[in-house]
């Protein structure tokens, strides 16, 4: 018999329900007897000792649903050894929670916050299997985490949408896309949908040269310019402040994000109309694609085989093409971006687009 705890923890994406019930599936279709104990709203729930019993029915309908059943939260792992508002010691009360029901495996799926949190737990001497989940691939030991090619599907969908209201007004359009501090999420997307200008944080744009690339399309007599930002995109100039130089010129400006102020600079300079749209949370929304289903079932199923071995202390993630077990202490703590220099960006500008750099 097997008692495993199950969590979500930090923002949903699209397919968490699809790996849980792939690790569930394939331990249901194992010999071992299981019990299972879904925590709600991520680490909340282990700390409060706040839990409900699963059963195989719970997981049958489910590889299709976006959120998670279980509820999420965030619990910021820089805060994590302070006591919580109500005096709580984070740390001590999950695992009194995981020894007082004599547990013997957590699976967790998370992005960074929680992995370092993860592997905090693992040190604590807990059984712990992670699974990795972000919209923003940016988790350090895998070269694709669920929840990003949906979200790169939605993406793209918004940006082919506005290329037709864009060519019908000659107008510039900014579409802004989530990823958090990398570009993965904006450069697939933008790259999927024909955008012309892409920027994203690992490629500091410089305005002028956004405004040439825009201006270059207008001469050779395009009437419109789509450009995809990341929502972490930054120009030249800021990104030699430092960290703390540059948060407190971000809380000087009024533009609710990046993009509005760099659709008002380039009004100013070009004199055509900008404007903006921001999908946001959309992009976390609703069904997972295809190859997200079967991508974290597979994960799912492979985390299940890890736990009836008994082996753990690992991400189940994805290496040149392979599935593979991480370390969690190799994953905690590491952030994974785009390469300046990578394959994809020197075939992005062989292909037109600018990075305004
Ligand atoms: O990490 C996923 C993500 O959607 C990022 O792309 C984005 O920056 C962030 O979460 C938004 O967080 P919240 O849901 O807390 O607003």
């Amino acid at each position: 018999m097997k008692r495993i705890g199950f969590l979500t923890s930090g923002g949903d994406c699209q397919a968490l329900n699809a790996a849980m019930r792939g690790v569930v599936k394939s331990l249901l279709n194992s010999d071992e007897q299981v019990e299972l104990f879904g925590f709600l709203n991520g680490y909340q729930g282990l700390i409060y000792g706040n839990f409900r019993m699963l059963e195989g029915s719970d997981f049958s309908g489910i590889l299709t649903r976006g959120g998670t059943i279980l509820g999420s939260s965030r619990t910021p792992f820089k805060t994590i050894h302070e006591p919580g508002e109500d005096g709580v010691d984070k740390v001590e009360a999950m695992k009194h929670t995981y020894f007082k029901l004599n547990l013997d495996c957590l699976v967790i799926l998370g992005g960074n916050g929680t992995h370092k949190t993860a592997n905090l737990l693992r040190e604590e001497g807990l059984n712990v299997v992670t699974l990795p989940k972000t919209i923003d691939n940016d988790l350090w030991g895998t070269d694709m985490t669920f929840g990003f090619q949906s979200a790169v599907d939605i993406a793209t969908d918004v940006i082919d949408k506005i290329h037709t209201t864009a060519d019908s007004h000659g107008r510039v359009f900014i579409v802004e896309v989530m990823g958090h501090k990398v570009g993965f999420l904006t450069l697939n997307a933008g790259m999927a949908s024909g955008a012309d200008i892409i920027l994203i944080p690992e490629i500091p744009y410089n305005l002028d040269k956004v405004v040439k690339a825009i201006n270059k399309r207008k001469e050779k007599g395009s009437k419109f310019t789509i450009i995809a930002v990341a929502e972490g995109a930054i120009s030249k100039e800021d990104a030699k402040l430092s960290k703390k130089a540059y948060r407190k010129k971000l809380e000087r400006y009024t533009h609710p994000s990046v993009s509005y102020r760099i659709a008002e600079e380039i009004e100013k300079k070009t004199g055509q109309e900008v404007r903006v749209t921001v999908p946001g949370h959309m992009q976390r929304g609703g069904s997972p694609c295809p190859y997200d289903r079967v991508f974290a079932s597979r994960l799912g199923a492979e985390a299940g085989k890890l736990i009836l071995k008994g082996e753990y202390g690992f991400m189940v993630g994805y290496k040149n093409r392979e599935i593979v077990k991480v370390p969690l202490e190799d994953v905690a703590g590491k952030l994974k971006s785009l390469s300046p220099d990578a394959d994809i960006i020197k075939e992005a500008k062989m292909l037109g687009i600018s990075f305004g750099d």
